[in-house]
C-alpha cells in the first residue's frame, strides 16, 4: 500500500467500536444470563478471536450487521471446547479469559500468532497461580500456549508491578468465582472498561485510588452495551488532522473515558487546535464529537501517569512530534516493548528511515522535531498500529510512502485506508 503528501484531511467521520470494550462485552455476555445486545461492536480480527473462543465454549453468539447477540449462559455455563482455542493477535482475549478459564471446570488450551506466543504471560500465571490456577506454559517459556486447569479460588490483593489493564482485568475476571475479596492494585491507573462493565452487568465491585476491588459474584445480568468509537483508531484522524496543513476533520462519538483520553491532553499540551462537542455518556462510558484543524505544534514531555492513558497512541503521538517544534520525551513507556511489536524499537527504525531525528531510550524515546520528513518503505512488522501510524505519516511528507504488511490493520479497524482516502477527498 503505497501513500503520498496530501493537500489536507478534510470532512467527518465515525470510527469503528471500542476495542476493549468489544471484547469485554462478548466475554461479561457470555457470563451473564440472558441475552447481551452490542451495539456497534467492533468486526475486527481481534474481537472475532473472542468471539470465536466463547463461541468454542458453547455460547450461541450471533452477528447482524454491527450488532452482536450473546445468549450468555450465567457464571457456570461455559462446556469445555472441543478444540484448542486460538486467540489470534489478540493479547486482550489471551489474558482476559485466562482469568476465568481458570475457575471453569475443565481444562483448555489457549494458543494464537507468532506475536501472541512471544507476548509475557508470567505478568498473569503468577497473580492467577497465586489465586490457585494451575496455567501452565506448555512451552516452559512463559507464553502462550497455555493449558488452564479449572481450580477453586481465593481472593488475593495483588500489587500489580504495571499498570495493564490486561492484568488487572484477568484477576478480576477470576475474582468473579474466587473465595473472599480480590484488590487489585496497579502503579497508576490502567483503563478501567472491565470495572464500569462489571458494575452494569450487576458485579459487587469498587475503586479506591488505584486499587480495585471486588467481590465474588452470585449471577450477572444481560444488558445492552452501545460500544463507543475507540479513541485509539480516532487518534490517527486526530494526529492527521492536527500534523497535515488544510485539514479540517470531524471525529463522531469517540470514547473518551478518562482512563484513555491521554492523547487530548497531549494534542492540547502540544498546542493543537481541537474542540470537544456533543459530550454523552452511555454505560459510564463518556463519548464526545471531536474537532481538529492543522495547527502548528511545538514538543512536551509524556511520563508518568498519563502512560497508561494513551499506552496505544504513542507510535502516532511519536510520528506527530516529528512535525512539532522542539524536542517531544517519552519515558516511563517500556511497556511500549511487548505489545504487538517492539514499538519503540519500531518507532524509531522507521520514523529514522523518514528522516527524522529520534533517539531510543530504555523507556522512550525522544523526538527532535522540525526536521522535513521524507517517504520511506515501511514493514508493518504485523502491527496495526505501526501500520496506520506510518500510513497517515505517509500522507503528510515529500516522497512515496509505502507500508509493507499493510492488511493487519485488520486487527482493530478494517477499513482504515478507505477511511483515510475518503478524507483526503473530502
Ligand atoms: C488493553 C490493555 C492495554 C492495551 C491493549 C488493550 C485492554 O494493554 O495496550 O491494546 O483491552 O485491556 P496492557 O494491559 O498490556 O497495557
Amino acid at each position: 500500500m503505497k501513500f503520498r503528501k496530501c493537500s489536507g484531511l478534510r470532512g467527518e467521520i465515525r470510527v469503528p467500536g471500542d476495542k476493549s470494550i468489544s471484547h469485554r462485552s462478548v466475554m461479561l455476555g457470555s457470563l451473564a444470563k440472558g441475552t447481551t445486545e452490542i451495539h456497534h461492536f467492533l468486526q475486527g480480527a481481534d474481537c472475532l478471536s473472542t468471539i470465536s473462543c466463547f463461541s468454542a465454549m458453547g455460547i450461541p453468539i450471533t452477528i447482524q450487521g454491527s450488532t452482536v447477540l450473546v445468549k450468555g449462559k450465567g457464571l457456570f455455563g461455559l462446556h469445555e471446547p472441543g478444540q484448542v482455542m486460538d486467540c489470534g493477535n489478540s493479547g486482550t482475549t489471551t489474558r482476559l479469559i485466562s482469568g476465568i478459564l481458570a475457575a471453569q471446570s475443565f481444562t483448555s488450551t489457549l494458543t494464537g500468532d507468532a506475536s501472541i506466543r512471544k507476548r509475557p504471560m508470567k505478568r498473569i500465571m503468577t497473580p492467577l497461580s497465586q489465586m490457585g490456577a494451575r496455567i501452565r506454559s506448555l512451552a516452559g517459556n512463559d507464553c502462550a500456549p497455555l493449558e488452564i486447569t479449572g481450580s477453586a479460588l481465593c481472593g488475593i490483593h495483588y500489587q500489580s508491578p504495571v499498570a495493564s489493564a490486561q492484568v488487572k482485568s484477568a484477576i478480576l475476571l477470576a475474582g468473579l468465582y474466587a473465595e473472599g475479596e480480590t484488590r487489585v492494585t496497579e502503579p497508576y491507573i490502567s483503563r478501567n472498561h472491565s470495572e464500569l462493565m462489571l458494575k452494569s452487568f450487576g458485579a459487587d465491585i469498587r475503586t479506591e485510588g488505584t486499587t480495585a476491588i471486588l467481590r465474588p459474584a452470585r449471577e450477572l445480568y444481560a444488558q445492552k452495551i452501545l460500544v463507543p468509537g475507540d479513541i485509539s483508531s480516532a487518534a490517527f484522524f486526530l494526529a492527521a488532522g492536527v500534523m497535515i496543513p488544510g485539514s479540517e476533520l470531524l471525529v463522531r462519538n469517540v470514547g473518551i473515558n478518562p482512563t484513555r483520553d491521554g492523547i487530548l491532553h497531549v494534542l492540547k499540551a502540544m498546542g493543537a487546535d481541537l474542540t470537544l462537542i456533543n459530550e454523552e455518556t452511555h454505560s459510564g462510558e463518556p463519548t464526545a464529537d471531536i474537532l481538529v484543524r492543522s495547527s502548528s505544534l511545538h514538543g512536551t514531555v509524556i511520563e508518568g501517569a498519563i502512560i497508561p492513558t494513551l499506552i496505544d497512541e504513542l507510535p502516532m503521538i511519536a510520528a506527530m512530534a516529528c512535525f512539532a517544534d522542539g524536542d517531544t520525551i517519552i519515558r516511563d513507556a517500556a511497556e511500549l516493548k511487548v505489545k504487538e511489536s517492539n514499538r519503540i524499537q519500531v518507532m524509531v527504525q522507521g520514523l529514522s528511515a523518514m528522516g527524522a531525528d529520534v533517539e531510543e531510550t530504555d523507556d522512550g524515546m525522544i523526538i527532535h522535531g522540525g526536521r522535513p520528513l521524507h517517504g520511506a518503505v515501511i514493514d508493518s512488522r504485523s502491527d496495526h498500529r505501526i501500520a496506520m501510524t506510518f500510513a497517515v505519516t505517509g500522507c503528510g511528507v515529500e516522497g512515496e510512502t509505502e507500508i509493507v504488511g499493510a492488511d493487519c490493520v485488520n486487527i482493530s479497524y478494517p477499513g482504515f485506508y478507505q477511511d483515510l482516502e475518503q478524507l483526503m477527498n473530502g
